[in-house]
């Protein structure tokens, strides 16, 4: 098991009024599972994903990290457990614009203190595992928003992760492209058993996984 949930839940408070944006949640994600979270726009979808990937910590509930109590730790070590082990892949990219291709992937590399070589060697190979030997040095506005979704993914590989946190990624894409997007999820996830969790509205997504949860107003139904 790489990630449970227990009653998991996160409200905001603005002014008065408290929205419960995920509510008493329980999940289980197995290892190399290709799991999907289903949901409306509002529905938690985020909220959940960046409790999973120990962004934020939940008003109440637990998240266990491969059976560790994440409520324990403290934020540097939370830290350390995100940079080790998960991977975020996002709607938008989020790649940094002035940054090549190569240089967006190597990044997560350098943070985990990659030697500079090492960084370039494995930079050009996850490059190539995403189709893009040929684009190396591009930047994101020289990508089709498809690359630029290659690249993110590239990046979220950097480090091994054993956890693909990935909100929405084929959200910006046509359909086609979507398509190829989650693919290329499925067979990392198969190739690598690295299990992959994707929040999405695309029914394609939904139907290639092997676990689906619906959530709506904060609830998995
Ligand atoms: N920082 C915040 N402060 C207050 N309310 C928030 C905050 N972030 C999210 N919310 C609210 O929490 C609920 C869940 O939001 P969330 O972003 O998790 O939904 P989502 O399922 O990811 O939606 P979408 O599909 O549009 O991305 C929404 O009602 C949203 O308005
Ligand atoms: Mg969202």
């Amino acid at each position: 098991m790489i990630a449970k949930t227990q009653e998991l839940t996160r409200m905001y408070r603005l002014g008065a009024s408290v929205i419960v944006a995920v509510n008493k949640v329980n999940l289980e994600v197995k290892e190399a599972a290709f799991v999907s979270i289903v949901g409306p726009s509002g529905s938690g979808k985020t909220t959940l994903l960046n409790l999973i990937g120990l962004n934020d910590r939940p008003t109440s509930g637990k998240v266990f990290f491969k059976s560790e109590d994440t409520s324990l730790l403290t934020d540097k070590e939370r830290r350390k457990i995100r940079l080790q082990n998960i991977g975020f892949v996002f709607q938008t990219f989020n790649l940094l614009p002035t940054l090549t291709a190569l240089e967006n992937v190597e990044l997560p590399l350098a943070l985990a203190k990659v030697p500079p070589k090492l960084q370039r060697e494995k930079a050009i190979q996850l490059l190539e595992a995403v189709g893009l030997s040929d684009r190396l040095q591009h930047r994101p506005k020289e990508l089709s928003s498809g690359e630029m979704q290659r690249v993110a993914i590239a990046r979220a590989l950097a480090n091994n992760p054993c956890l693909i946190l990935a909100d929405e990624p084929t959200g910006e894409l046509d359909s086609e492209t979507g398509y190829e997007i989650t693919k290329l999820l499925l067979s990392l996830c198969r190739k690598h058993k690295t299990t992959v969790v994707v929040a999405t509205h695309d029914e394609r997504v939904a139907k290639a996984s092997d676990v689906k949860y619906s959530i709506r107003d904060g609830m998995i139904t």
